[in-house]
Parts: structure tokens; C-alpha cells; sequence
């Protein structure tokens, strides 16, 4: 089935004809409804709608009161929002390693946390969700905020609790590249009352909707509502989430199936096998170099492959190539967030300070699942990995 069929074709142009494309016009706003489906279908009290998983991390990092003075730790492997986000806010991001789940090391967060820490960001990358109780045990102990990164895991979930729902605030996306899409989009929810009268705030230019004016809650905020468009796709959206994990299920289960036998790779970790979002089957190889080697192996027999991570390959995913949060760069030359005085700490970031992160990036070969994969494409896929291994190892 296409991503985007006749049922967003309809609920998008009942928007148009209505003329009302904004969530303040009507009197049944799409996207207030997409808002009651994620919270329903998260079991959570609150759900936001946003214009962008960036967008919903700024929202985050502000309804938590993260700002000037604060650390936040966040993952080695992550997109370049994650940084960017906690710049945006006027805190400083401290980067930490991954292990082989290739999500956010919980030993390394422990020793990454300072007086300053205020907040973690545990990214859930490729649909793969991080280890949350060992990481809300962490937050519980120091009194740490947590703020999910769902941006590629709408759906994943360890020991059946959804992530989103660890955190005190989750945030997802909806832009193109992932499960559920509206071009662009994100939604963050929340089960605190507080967090979520300023998470409404923060997103909506300080708009006092619903919300009192001696609420402590009020502070200026920015414009990152959905709109009704959006608010429509969503709604459709979120009723194919559970075909599409039952899809992706199906096909990785396949896949991995097939190279079940195949010596010499190790398959990645995952902290739930059943709380996967099953978007890519990733593996290890002994070594940088065979990694590269099994890629171009893999490349002669017909499927695109190689390793996650190569010196200088400018992926935006791996904190080497976050150049200017690495320099410190920020849009105004006074420097802030890192040379107030309120920053009590003094951060060195070097392309090379996580080097556990780049071992298993540079080592792991990822291959993406679609939900509509044929079985004629995982066949040669396997087929591929089974060659590739046979010629390299
Ligand atoms: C892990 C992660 N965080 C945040 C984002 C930002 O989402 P958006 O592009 O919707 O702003 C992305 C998007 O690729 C992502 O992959």
C-alpha cells in the first residue's frame, strides 16, 4: 500500500474546501483529534501537536526548563537535531558513547553526569528503543529530567511501555523519512499537567490558550503549531502504525532468518527484540576494514551496503560530522550558550572523544526494512550478506 493513499487524499481536501486550515478555526480541528489518538493510543494524559521533531525537542527542553547553565547528555549516534535542539535552548550538550544496541550507553551517561546535568536525551534510533529502565533509574537517582527522542521509534516500546512514556516528555517526527508521515510534523506527549501548559506555551508563541494568566506557566514561546493539513494526514497517519510494525516485523524476522547461519557477523543488541520498530537488521563485522570490505562485497552482489560510520563520510548522524557543535558554533558571535558565565563548565568536544561510538558505528553494516519489502528483495538481500561473507570472511 502507498504511504499516502485515498484516505489522506479525502481528509486533506475536506480541510481545503472548508477554508479553515488553521487549528484554531474549526470546531473539530484534525489535528485536536490527532492530538486524542496518540494520547489514547499511548495511554498518556497529554499529547501535542508540533511542526517538527526538532520543533518538539525545543518544546521539550523548554517546558523542562532547560536553558542557560545546563548540561544535557545525549547520544554519540544521533541526527543533528538532537545537539542542535539543546544549543537552541542555551544548554550545553554533552556528548555520550552508544554500546552494540547502538543506542545511548547508560555506564557512560552515569559518567558523564556533573553538578550541571539537568536533562538526558535518550535517542531511540532506527526504531531500536535505548535501555529506558536502566535510564529512568539513572534520572530517578540524580533528579534528572528525561526527554525521549521517539523521532525514528513511534511504536517501540521495552518491557511493553511504549517509549515516549519513560521520559517526562517524548518527542516524535513526522517527516518523511519516518513511520508515520506529514512531509514535515511531530507530536510530543506528556503525562505531566505542568510540562504540558509549557510544552503549549513554548510552542505556540506564548498563546495563553486555556491557560491562566497567573499560571506560572506563561512565558513567551515560539510558533511551532500544525496545522489543519497536517493535523488531517495524522489522524490517517496514526491508523496504519500497527500494519506497518506488523509489516516491518514480518520482513526483518525474514531477513534475519535467512543470515541466522551466517559465521563471523554478530547481530546488533537489542534491549526488546518484541519492542522493535524492525526498520533495519544491523551486524557487526570483526573489523573497520572487513566492514568496508563486506560492503563493497555486498555492493558486487547486487545490494547496496557498508559500514555506519567511515571517517569523513559526512553523515549527519554520527557526532564527528556535527562540525559546528563541535566548534561551538552558534547563530549570535556571543558565544552563548558556552561562554556565559552561568556555564560553570568547561566542555572539549574532538572528533575522537567517543571512541567506543565510532568502533561500532565503523563495524556495523545496517540494512533498511520497508513494510512493503518483497520477499524477492530480502531473498536477495540474504543472498548478498550470504555471498559477501563467504568472499570476505
Ligand atoms: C533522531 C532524530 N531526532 C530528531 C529529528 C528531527 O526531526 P525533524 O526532521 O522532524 O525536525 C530526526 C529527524 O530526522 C531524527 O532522526
Amino acid at each position: 500500500m502507498a504511504r499516502i493513499d485515498k484516505e489522506e487524499e479525502q481528509a486533506v481536501l475536506k480541510v481545503l474546501r472548508s477554508g479553515e486550515l488553521c487549528r484554531y478555526g474549526p470546531e473539530e480541528s484534525t489535528v485536536a483529534a490527532f492530538e486524542k489518538g496518540i494520547a489514547e493510543k499511548f495511554g498518556v494524559k497529554h499529547a501535542l501537536a508540533t511542526n517538527g521533531g526538532t520543533a518538539s525537542l525545543i518544546v521539550a527542553l523548554y517546558a523542562a526548563g532547560v536553558g542557560l547553565g545546563d548540561e544535557v547528555i545525549i547520544s554519540g549516534y544521533t541526527w543533528i537535531a538532537t545537539p542542535s535542539a539543546v544549543v537552541i535552548a542555551n544548554a550545553v550538550p554533552i556528548i555520550a558513547e552508544i554500546d552494540e544496541s547502538l543506542s545511548i550507553d547508560p555506564d557512560d551517561i552515569e559518567a558523564k553526569i556533573t553538578p550541571r546535568t539537568k536533562a538526558i536525551i535518550p535517542v531511540h534510533m532506527l526504531g531500536m528503543p535505548s535501555d529506558m529502565p536502566r535510564i529512568k533509574a539513572l534520572a530517578e537517582k540524580h533528579n534528572l529530567v528525561v526527554i525521549e527522542d521517539c523521532a525514528q521509534a513511534m511504536g517501540a516500546s521495552v518491557n511493553g511501555k511504549r517509549v515516549g512514556t519513560y521520559g517526562d516528555i517524548g518527542c516524535f517526527s513526522l517527516q518523511q523519512s519516518k513511520i508515520l508521515i506529514t512531509g514535515e510534523g511531530g507530536v510530543v506527549i506528556t503525562d505531566d499537567d505542568d510540562l504540558y501548559d509549557r510544552a503549549r506555551m513554548a510552542h505556540d508563541a506564548g498563546n495563553l490558550w486555556g491557560i491562566s494568566k497567573q499560571s506560572q506557566a506563561a512565558f513567551p514561546g515560539m510558533n511551532f503549531r500544525m496545522d489543519e493539513i497536517r493535523g488531517a494526514v495524522a489522524s490517517v497517519q496514526l491508523t496504519r502504525l500497527d500494519d506497518y510494525l506488523q509489516n516491518t516485523k514480518i520482513r526483518n524476522a525474514k531477513l534475519r532468518h535467512a543470515i541466522a547461519d551466517v559465521d563471523g557477523i554478530e547481530m546488533r543488541k537489542c534491549h526488546d527484540e518484541d519492542g522493535d520498530c524492525n526498520l533495519s537488521v544491523a551486524f557487526f563485522l570483526p573489523t573497520p576494514d572487513l566492514a568496508v570490505k563486506f560492503g563493497e562485497a555486498m555492493g558486487k552482489h547486487g545490494v547496496g551496503g557498508g559500514p555506519m560510520y567511515t571517517h569523513g563520510n559526512g553523515d549527519r548522524h554520527v557526532y564527528p560530522n556535527w562540525h559546528y557543535i563541535l566548534e561551538k558554533r552558534t547563530y549570535h558571535p556571543n558565544g552563548l550558550p558556552y561562554s556565559h558565565p552561568a556555564y560553570e563548565g568547561k566542555i572539549h568536544y574532538s572528533d575522537r572523544m567517543c571512541p567506543r561510538t565510532l568502533d561500532y558505528l565503523s563495524r556495523a553494516v545496517c540494512i533498511g526494512i520497508q513494510p512493503d519489502m518483497t520477499d524477492e528483495a530480502i531473498d536477495k538481500t540474504a543472498n548478498a550478506i550470504r555471498l559477501a561473507a563467504r568472499d570476505i570472511l
